[in-house]
């Protein structure tokens, strides 16, 4: 079984991502999941701690067939610094179509050169192709619904923040 790290933004957690957490734990064994963040900068709807809160929170609440085993740790910088402080042994990225590809195979081509950190792609489960944090903070802000992308805690933090 290996240690795998999920890095992302997470802000906020959605369903591609717990889908792709489950997916990683089921064929790897491990998921850190790292929250990765610029410690001078807090451009986001949600502070680093909220969102550690509220991962844990929708994962504790989620369905899954079969135990998933997971961390949830906040890294400042670097992915594969991120990935060598979890002693994960690869990264593991989820693909919603090829606009993902073209990016993800870039930072994997840099990742590997830079550090000797492989990565491992996963794609999204079918339906799951159009979930962004993006759309769901923008859904959000604008007084929309977007609770059909994301975990229910996720989305009663969502209205509490915005309405
Ligand atoms: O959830 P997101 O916003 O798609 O996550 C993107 C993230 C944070 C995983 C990616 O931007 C990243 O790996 N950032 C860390 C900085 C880094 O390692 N840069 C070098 C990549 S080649």
């Amino acid at each position: 079984m290996a240690r795998v790290l999920y890095p992302g933004s997470f802000d906020p957690l959605h369903v591609g991502h717990v889908d792709i957490i489950e997916q990683a734990s089921r064929l790897f064994g491990e998921v850190v999941i790292a929250i990765l963040h610029n410690p001078e900068k807090h451009g986001g709807v949600f502070t680093v701690e909220q969102r550690t809160q509220l991962i844990h929170g929708a994962l504790a609440d989620a369905a899954f067939a079969r135990p998933v085993k997971y961390e949830v740790h906040a890294y400042p910088g670097l992915a594969v610094d991120a990935a060598k402080a979890a002693g994960a042994d690869f990264i593991v990225k989820g693909l919603r179509n090829s606009g993902d590809f073209e990016i993800e195979q870039q930072m994997a081509h840099t990742n590997f050169a830079v550090a000797g950190v492989p990565t491992v792609y996963l794609p999204c489960s079918p339906g799951l192709a159009s979930v962004s944090s993006r759309f769901v903070r923008e859904i959000a802000q604008y007084g929309g619904d977007p609770s059909s992308m994301v975990p229910a805690n996720v989305a009663m933090a969502l209205k509490e923040m915005f309405s």
